[in-house]
Parts: C-alpha cells; structure tokens; sequence
C-alpha cells in the first residue's frame, strides 16, 4: 500500500472505530517540540500530545531507557517484584509527600484505584456507611465507569448511564458548595489542583486549603487528580505545591513515562492498608519497561532543569499570551500556569481557529473546554520555540477569524 496520507487516511477511516475524530493528518515521527507528518511536513507541536510529552519527542535518553529496558526484562506481573517498579516507587516517595505507590496504566485507571481506595479504607476502619466521593463540575477523571461517573461534565455520560452511584458534583472554587457536600457519607473528595480539560481553570487563592480544612474537619480524605498537572507540567513538580496544600492522595499518568502509558496512585502512610491484598490489582501495572520509561523521564527532568524549565518558559509564553489577549479581540483571556497554558476565544470558533493554526501555519494544539486554545508543549520547549509558536498565533489571529 502507497504510504500516502490519503491512503493511510482512508484505510483509518475504514478499520478503526470513529469515537475519535481526528483531521485527515498522519504523524509518524518527532524531534523534541516538532513532530513530522507521513510525507515530511513539520508542524510545532504545543498540543504535547495532550500534556504528555513531559521531555519531548524521540528525547534519546527515553528511547535509549526503553530499548535497554525491552532487551532486559518486559513484563513480570505482580506475582513477583521487579527492580525497575521497586525503583520507581522510592523515587516518586522521595519527590513527593506520599509514601506510597500503586502502579496503573493510566490517569483513569489511577482514578479508579483511589475511588476503591477511598470506600475500602473507610470500610476496614469501621466506616462502612462512608461511600460518597465530591468532585467537581466541569472536572475531568477520566473515561472508565468510576472516573466517568467522577467527571463533572454531563455530556461525556450521554447514553453511559446508569452511572456508579455515590458521586456529587459541586462548582469547582467554591468553598461554601463543598461545606454543604461533605458530611458523614462522604469517603473523599477529588479535586484536580488546577482544571485542565474543563478550560484551564486555577482555583481560586486559599480555596484548595478551605477544601483541606473542612475534609480534615469532618472526616473525609482529600485526593488531588494530578494526571495533567502533575510532573512539572505547571512549573511545580505536582500542581498543588502552587497553592501549598498536601492532599491524602493523587493521581498521576500523563508526563509520566513521557509518552510510554503508564499511571500511579500515591497515598500517604496511613492510607497504606486501603487496598489490602487480592482487594485491587491491574496485569500490566508496574511493568518494568513502563517503569524504566518513568524513571528515565524522572532523571531527565532532574538533569535537564525541566520543572524550573517549565516555569520560566511558562511565563514566557504566559507574557505572550497576554499580549494577543491584549491585541486581538477574538481572544478574551489568557489562562493557566507553567506549560499549561491557552487563550479563550471569543467571537470566534475555536475548532475552526485549531484548524487554521495547523493547515495554514503548521502548528499543533488542542482545546479546553470548548473555547480555549491549549497550549501544552513539551517542558524541554526553548525560548526560540515559545517565541516561534507565539509568532504563528499572531498570525493566525491576525487573519479575518472564522465565526
Ligand atoms: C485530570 C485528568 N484526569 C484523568 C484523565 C484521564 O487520563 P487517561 O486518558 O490517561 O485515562 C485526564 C485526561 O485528560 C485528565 O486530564
């Protein structure tokens, strides 16, 4: 079959399920910010594969991890230890105030283990009638049955129900909506340190510690979803070091294993007898080509400068953004912190906007939310690279906008 990418473009659209609907664009390989399309176009690639490409593309330290790592051990299962789980474990208890580390394969599935955790921690320790958790509105956990039922945005349930029961939904920032949501069923609160999908919202100043004082208050754990903002995505190692709040519990996936799936719930101590044996497991989790993938991101971060690197390049690109707000009247607002950034659009349409920013400027981004344009490129992004994507979405703002 000629590797065109029309041909590869129709063969898509006849074998795979179209629950995604991607424009008619192949990728087939990257170098850090920049990926290139089946017949060698480049593109800027700020949609960082939607805040996953923590050091890149094709950075050589994680290829080189990964392939030592496949000709060494792959998988083991969770019948037996393996060094590199045991490795990564120590390593995210020592960056982090957790103590402890359950692998998954995913930010979803990360979710799931700390809904089990939360129920089956209260149920061992007298409280069986604690099974509520709150999440937010406009939240995101995530697609399986539990996160679903955790995610705070109806239109991702249509025709999904019935959904896992036990969940409520609050406005996210809200401190006197969460007052009124917790009470003596409640098992946990998750909340994500800074909303990504939902648009890039940043909670507002001392709302995340309000939520910490009213869970300790009465009873409830505290659990943050840092599968986007986690890993120096926000300039911070976790998203919640912004606000100073230390939860009971996260999530983590996405910048993890820099592209490789791979996910993690991390507890503190006392949580550490939530998911006594045989009460949840997962075949792949913890496997050792992932884990060798995560450390290898780990210790490129630490060498690299990478969390400093994305709060640096983050204002930067925040100052640029900014700018168009002020320039252009079809971008209302800039949003966010470190490299998770965007403009909200007004006026105009977004998807349209997203379109015209590839096709005719060569650049790549994804929404938030419906009306922002996010920008998420790698943390190794250069001060050339934040000017060059500036640049291009001048001058895509500077075009007659598509309403
Ligand atoms: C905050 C948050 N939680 C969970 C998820 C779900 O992660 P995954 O797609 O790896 O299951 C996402 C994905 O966008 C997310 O942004």
């Amino acid at each position: 079959m000629a590797r065109t990418n029309d041909a590869l473009v129709a063969l898509a659209r006849r074998v795979l399920l179209p629950n995604y609907r991607p424009p008619p664009l192949v990728l087939t390989e990257g170098e850090g910010c920049r990926v290139r399309d089946v017949e060698g176009r480049e593109l800027l690639d700020f949609s960082g594969g939607i805040a996953v490409l923590s050091v890149g593309h094709a950075h050589p330290r994680l290829a080189d991890a990964i392939a030592a790592q496949a000709r060494r051990l792959v998988h083991t299962s969770n019948l037996f230890y393996n060094d590199r789980a045991i490795e990564l474990a120590a390593a995210l208890v020592a960056r982090t105030p957790f103590d402890r580390v359950y692998f998954a394969n995913s930010g979803a599935e990360a979710n799931e283990a700390l809904l089990k955790l939360a129920r089956r921690w209260h149920h061992d320790h007298g409280r069986p009638e604690r099974v509520e958790i709150v999440s937010a509105e406009a939240s995101f956990h995530g697609r399986t049955m539990g996160a679903l039922a955790l995610t705070g945005q109806p239109k991702y349930h249509v025709g999904m129900g019935p959904m896992v029961g036990g969940v409520r939904h609050v406005p996210y920032g809200e401190p006197d909506a969460m007052r009124a949501a917790i009470g003596p069923t409640t098992a946990a609160v998750l909340l994500e340190p800074m909303q990504g999908e939902g648009g890039l919202v940043t909670p507002p100043p001392g709302y995340l510690a309000a939520v910490r004082a009213l869970c300790d208050e009465r009873g409830a754990l505290l659990f943050f979803d840092e599968v986007q903002t986690g890993i120096g995505r926000t300039g911070t190692f976790l998203g919640a070091e912004h606000d100073g709040v230390v939860p009971d519990g996260c999530s983590l996936a996405k910048g993890m294993g820099g592209g490789f799936p791979i996910g993690a719930m991390l507890v503190r101590e006392a949580l550490a007898d939530g998911l006594p044996p045989g009460s949840h497991a997962s075949t792949f989790g913890g496997n050792p080509l992932a884990c060798a993938a995560a450390l290898a991101v780990l210790s490129i971060v630490d060498d690299e400068g990478l969390v400093e690197n994305a709060r640096a390049m983050g204002e930067r690109l925040g100052a640029g953004l900014e700018a168009l707000a002020r320039e252009h009247a079809c971008v209302a607002e800039a949003r966010g912190r470190g490299l998770l950034r965007g403009v909200r659009i007004e006026g105009a349409d977004p998807l349209a906007l997203l379109g015209r920013l590839r096709d005719a400027h060569g650049m790549l981004a994804s929404l938030a939310g419906g009306d922002v344009i996010r920008l998420a490129p790698p943390l190794t992004v250069s001060a050339a690279d934040v000017d060059e994507g500036l640049a291009r979405l001048r001058a895509l703002f500077a075009e007659e906008v598509p309403t």
